[in-house]
């Protein structure tokens, strides 16, 4: 308590607009912890606000879901897998352009002054706005992994399945499967390789295999009960001895590990939160609170900085 005390003594005197002026100005090293309210300007719903996508799925009760979270939850996938197969069309990413946040945030890295990027977004519109700094914490669906053998494909090769609200199973899988469905045949005729080939580990890998439908794949974004990739915690162990500034937009900070990153940067570090709505359960140094294109808009205007325009919009 005391170490936070002295911390809240040495930075008491940010406050406003002003500080967070200076500070943009003479920060080298930036974190940038941004979710969903920087891309509801593009046409996605954020999760929690009372237009979001948990509101959404609450009021459609269309799903089978016991909380809309469950869309998202690791448990519920495995059980029913077609549940988040017949909504996963509404969150791919197609054409969205970059809001204003996405491209400040490649602004601020033009500007040698980006140390990174950590989004919980899956919508990609970081890296389509040109930021190459950018940790997608909660993935996206730029690859797709078996559950069952983990092979892991580009995330095009389940597009179609997505768009037609079909659950893709994995390729590799089934081709084990009919494998060694040909070789028992062949086992029981006593025809053909079966026999030879059908050796004691084979008959070990069958009992793991344990026959039945080929894996289920799902694309590469964490849903809950599952850990973040390893990428996350090396990139915050190294930044957190460097980073001079964390700014934080469009996030309602309730969810872990992402929300912690507060408490793992040193103290000293001072953070200015960019949100439509207050956050009670931390207490940022600086709160700026409105619409967060408009706020880093003006906050650029007043540091003489230009928001790159939005690239051409990518063809269908
Ligand atoms: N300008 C500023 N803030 C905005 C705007 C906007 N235009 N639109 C929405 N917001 C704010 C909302 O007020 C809210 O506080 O953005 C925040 C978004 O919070 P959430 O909906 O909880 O989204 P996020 O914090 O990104 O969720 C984190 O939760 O469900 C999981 O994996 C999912 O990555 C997601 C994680």
């Amino acid at each position: 308590l005391s170490r936070v005390l002295r911390r809240r003594q040495r930075l008491s005197h940010l406050s406003s607009l002003e500080d967070a002026l200076g500070l943009l100005k003479n920060s080298k090293k930036i974190i940038v912890l941004s979710g969903a309210g920087i891309s509801t300007s593009c046409g996605i719903p954020d999760f929690r606000s009372s237009t979001g996508l948990y509101a959404q799925l609450q009021e459609e009760g269309k799903y089978d879901l016991d909380d809309p979270q469950q869309m998202f939850d690791i448990h519920y996938f495995r059980e029913r897998p077609e549940v988040f197969y017949s909504f996963a069309k509404q969150i791919y990413p197609s054409n969205f352009v970059p809001s204003p946040c996405h491209r400040w945030i490649k602004l601020l890295e033009d500007k040698g002054k980006l140390l990174r990027n950590y989004t919980q977004n899956i919508d990609t519109l970081e890296s389509l706005a040109g930021v190459e700094k950018v940790l997608q914490c909660h993935g996206s669906f730029k690859t797709a992994s078996c559950l069952r053998c983990k092979t892991r494909v580009p995330g095009q090769n389940i597009e179609t399945f997505i768009m037609s609200q079909q659950i893709p199973y994995c390729p590799k899988c089934r081709e084990e499967a009919d494998r060694r469905q040909q070789m028992k045949k062949e086992l029981k005729t006593g025809k053909g390789k079966g026999k030879a080939l059908w050796d004691d580990d084979e008959e070990e890998e069958e009992n793991e295999w344990g026959g039945g439908e080929p894996g289920i794949m799902k694309p590469n974004i964490t849903f809950f009960g599952q850990a973040l990739d390893s990428e996350f915690d090396e990139c915050l162990f190294k930044d957190r001895e460097e980073v001079d500034l964390l700014v934080i937009i469009g996030t309602s900070l309730k969810v872990a590990p992402v929300s912690e990153v507060l408490t793992h940067i040193p103290h000293s570090v001072p953070q200015i939160y960019i949100n439509l709505t207050p956050v009670h359960h931390v207490k940022p140094d600086i709160c700026l609170l409105g619409d967060a294109d408009s706020i880093v808009t003006y906050l650029s205007s007043k540091l003489g900085w230009t928001i790159p325009a939005p690239a051409a919009i990518p063809l269908p």
